[in-house]
């Protein structure tokens, strides 16, 4: 098989990739170990910045974000028993909109479906071949075959596990931060207990409350990296989420039944160059946030929209100066987002190591952030989104 440009890995990457590019008149097809209905309920992030929903709905691909997605003005900030809020209309002038991660990849799905594009699912990629020339090939494993497929250009969108930044790794310089703790993930069948996020800096750990709809409920707890699920039963998690949420006269959690948990580890990892030959990292495949920023699903689609405005510039004016610029365009923002996400990581959660001293020093900078306009300006606009370099 031939193509134009071959995406391993259909995530939001690769799909919103394979999108871009077909606008373009330029084709590809997309490999996915996976099976689609496995990736279409797979849960994870939720937060679109301002800037990936404007270019969802510019591309054609965000009615159904429009329709469902809930666009949040601001996030609370809960410590000391307060609330603080960071008003982002009022800062930058711009919103949020939560909508979770399989939704996207359902829409991107059917978007590609109904142009006729090519997803190959249950098709895994097991070795990526002459990267360093004109012809690079993929070799995939379908229903026990194995398969090749040649290309122009390779977009390694195969997120952290897969092969694509592996298959370069000795010409990659790796900048990574593992922090000692992970998070307890649930989705559940309760009302979201306050109309925007709550991020609480609790004296027993952070904790997260988000939301999916006006029914389902996503609520996150600092825990140990290595955590034991089956230590958290329902009454445990919602005892302990009660207790962190907890403020000054009072607050109602509501609790509902448990329909999904699951452990995040937080690491912060960046590959350097994001390219080499013909292949060319996007996503998680190249670099890793915490989750405290809600930046993952975001800098991928960053990474895209760059790539799919270098591999153009190549087939429209055979210019190879965007694409040869790939790696340094993205890793400007990708540094930039890396910055953001470790500070709200660092301000908001307890770590083991820390003595008082440093707990005050984390409670005085969240007063700080919520009493300057400066430094909540600083949150705001890199929370709703750094504009994308393209
Ligand atoms: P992925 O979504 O990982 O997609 C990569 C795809 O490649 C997958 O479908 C995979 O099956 C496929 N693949 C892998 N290897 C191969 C192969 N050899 N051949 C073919 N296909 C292959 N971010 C947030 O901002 N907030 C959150 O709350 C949050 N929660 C998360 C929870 C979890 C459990 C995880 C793992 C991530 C979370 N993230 C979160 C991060 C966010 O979801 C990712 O940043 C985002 O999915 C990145 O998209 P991607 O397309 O680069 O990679
Ligand atoms: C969600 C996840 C995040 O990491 C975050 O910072 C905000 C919201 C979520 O899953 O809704």
């Amino acid at each position: 098989m031939r193509t134009q440009v071959g995406i391993v890995g259909a995530g939001p990457a690769g799909l919103l990739l394979s999108h871009l590019l077909h606008l373009r008149g330029i084709a590809s097809i997309v490999l996915e170990a996976r099976s689609r209905d496995y990736v279409e309920h797979r849960i994870r992030a939720g937060v679109l910045e301002h800037v990936v929903e404007q270019l969802l709905i510019e591309t054609g691909v965000g009615a159904n974000m429009q329709a469902a997605g809930l666009p949040h003005e601001g996030i609370i900030l809960r410590f000391g028993g307060r609330d603080h809020r960071i008003d982002f209309r009022a800062l930058t002038g711009k919103h949020v909109t939560v909508y979770s991660q399989h939704l996207l990849v359902r829409d991107l799905i059917a978007a590609r479906l109904a142009a006729g594009g090519t997803i190959l699912f249950e098709a895994d990629a097991v070795s990526l071949h002459d990267i360093d020339t004109a012809q690079p090939r993929i070799r995939y494993r379908q229903a026990g075959i194995e398969h090749e497929l040649i290309c122009d250009v390779i977009a390694g969108c195969d997120g952290f596990h897969g092969i694509s930044r592996p298959a370069i790794e000795p010409h990659l310089r790796i900048f990574e931060r593992d922090y000692p703790f992970g998070w307890l993930g649930i989705l559940a069948d309760a009302p979201p207990s306050s109309a925007e996020l709550v991020y609480a800096s609790h004296d027993r750990g952070f904790a997260l409350l988000s939301m999916r709809s006006p029914t389902v409920s996503r609520l996150y707890l600092q825990c140990a990296p290595d955590e034991d699920l089956d230590a958290w039963s329902d009454d445990r998690i919602w005892a302990e989420l009660q207790t962190r949420f907890s403020r000054e006269g009072g607050f109602t959690l509501q609790e509902g039944r448990i329909t999904q948990k699951g452990i995040t580890p937080m690491r912060s990892f960046v590959a350097e160059p994001m390219q080499h030959g013909r292949l060319f990292l996007a996503g998680d495949s190249a670099h890793i946030v915490p989750p405290t920023g809600a930046k993952g699903l975001n800098l991928a689609a960053g990474d895209v929209a760059v790539l799919a405005r270098a591999v153009e510039a190549f087939y429209r004016r055979g210019q190879t100066a965007l694409l040869d610029a790939y790696s340094a365009t993205c890793l400007d923002r990708v540094w930039k987002v890396q910055r953001f996400s470790w500070w709200m990581t660092s301000m908001l959660h307890r770590f083991a190591a820390h003595g008082d001293f440093e707990r005050r020093v984390q409670l005085a900078e969240l007063a700080y952030v919520t009493s300057s306009a400066a430094a909540a300006t600083s949150l705001a606009e890199n929370y709703v989104g750094l504009k994308l370099p393209v």
